[in-house]
């Protein structure tokens, strides 16, 4: 799989919110999978920017922390101050993980599917919070967040014992279903995991590694 090398991270932002800017731009009713975390900072700061018409965008968040939604690290705290509050997109149109799952997984069903999925890649390779080990065949569910990811999420937290430790993610048989996806990934700590998932075996044991087998895949690192 290529790996696309950008300059620094405002060309990685720039590149990725370009990509979402012609999706929407060629297909109004487009349905997004949208990632959090702090790589996309930049891509969502372009977007709101772009001042694109959001009014027929349907969005599906990749996974919700388990704890309460009104703090401010929870994903839905993080998306309505990155992207939603800053757009017109219709509060009814963007959706994260909800119980119950089935009902979830056919909400995107129902809407034809997800176009265009952009996905970060943490330092274990989990995507979403599919952590090592997960079923390639993995649907939405409640997971409980693997001890490096706790370790790398306490950044955004008072302390380690206030990260959460479960959470609901899409799975990685829900996300491989979007029609095209879009990895970034940002900083030399993403380097060799990026590789390993990339250019390594296909093996649940590194979750992103399953992307091989998608057909329409981009990958986008910068050091
Ligand atoms: P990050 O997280 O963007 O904060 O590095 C990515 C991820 O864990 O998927």
């Amino acid at each position: 799989m290529k790996i696309n090398v950008l300059k620094n991270y405002k060309e990685l932002s720039s590149t990725v919110a370009d990509i979402v800017e012609e999706q929407i731009t060629k297909h109004p009713l487009t349905k997004l999978g949208l990632p959090t975390g702090s790589t996309p900072f930049g891509m969502y700061d372009e977007l709101v920017n772009k001042k694109l018409d959001w009014k027929s965008v349907i969005t599906f968040n990749l996974d919700v922390y388990l704890m309460n939604i009104t703090r401010p690290q929870s994903y839905q705290s993080y998306m309505r101050k990155n992207l939603f509050d800053r757009t017109n997109i219709y509060p009814d149109n963007s959706h994260f993980p909800f119980r119950p799952f089935s009902a979830f997984e056919d909400k995107i069903k129902g809407s034809k599917g997800i176009d265009l999925c952009i996905l970060g890649i943490g330092s274990n390779g989990h995507i979403a919070f599919n952590e090592p080990g997960s079923s390639f065949k993995s649907r939405t569910r409640v997971v409980n967040l693997d001890e490096q990811t706790i370790i790398d999420n306490a950044r955004f937290f008072d302390s380690l014992d206030d990260v959460p430790t479960q959470a609901i993610t899409m799975g990685l048989g829900t996300i491989m279903e979007s029609k095209k996806i879009v990895l970034i990934a940002n900083g030399v700590k993403k380097k060799s995991i990026l590789n390993q998932a990339m250019l390594g075996i296909i093996t649940e044991d590194v979750p992103a590694s399953i992307l091989q087998n998608h057909k329409n895949v981009k990958i986008y690192y910068c050091d």
